[in-house]
């Protein structure tokens, strides 16, 4: 059955969701875009796509790579707007998909690479996904906060 509860997500202004996630004292996006631009060193994906792609942190290591194909996914309408703002130039091959992942079939993509970080999605659901796409997870990286909290970094790649 599916929720009829409205995702949070699309209650947090993308100025509140940076303003936050950027501070000094919390330093993720800062985490997030560093971990994305090690996936991109060590995979040399000619595709990929990143669920949860919010404003697009990150994606500035994507421009003059040689990737054919960039998805972004993400279910704040105003998010995949500012992304498309700040990208739409530099990264010309950039597809942005605002919708559910939980709703979202991905399968028949041609996609070598799938980015997903801090994402409140169910991993089974994930795996589900990536699989349709003829992918497997190689790392599900689990980076432990100074809070004691921790948080999961999944990499879905094309089998050989
Ligand atoms: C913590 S942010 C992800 C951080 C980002 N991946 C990065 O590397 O900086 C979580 C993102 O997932 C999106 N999101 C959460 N649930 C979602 C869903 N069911 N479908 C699509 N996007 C979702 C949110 O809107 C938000 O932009």
């Amino acid at each position: 059955m599916k929720s009829k509860t409205k995702n949070p997500w699309l209650q947090i202004s993308a100025e509140d969701y940076e303003g936050h996630m950027s501070a000094p004292n919390v330093a993720q996006l800062q985490m997030l875009n560093k971990i994305f631009a090690d996936v991109l060193n060590e995979f040399n994906a000619q595709s990929i796509a990143v669920l949860g792609c919010t404003t697009g942190n990150g994606f500035e290591h994507l421009v003059n790579k040689n990737i054919e194909r960039v998805v972004g996914v993400d279910i704040n309408p105003d998010y995949i707007s500012i992304c498309k703002n700040r990208f739409e130039k530099s990264l010309p091959q950039l597809e942005l998909i605002c919708a559910d992942l939980n709703q979202l079939e991905l399968q028949n993509s041609s996609l070598h690479l799938i980015h997903t970080a801090l994402i409140l999605v169910e991993p089974e659901e994930l795996r589900g996904k990536a699989k349709k796409c003829g992918l497997e997870e190689v790392k599900n990286y689990k980076i432990k906060l100074e809070s004691g909290k921790s948080f999961l970094v999944n990499k879905y790649v094309l089998k050989d």
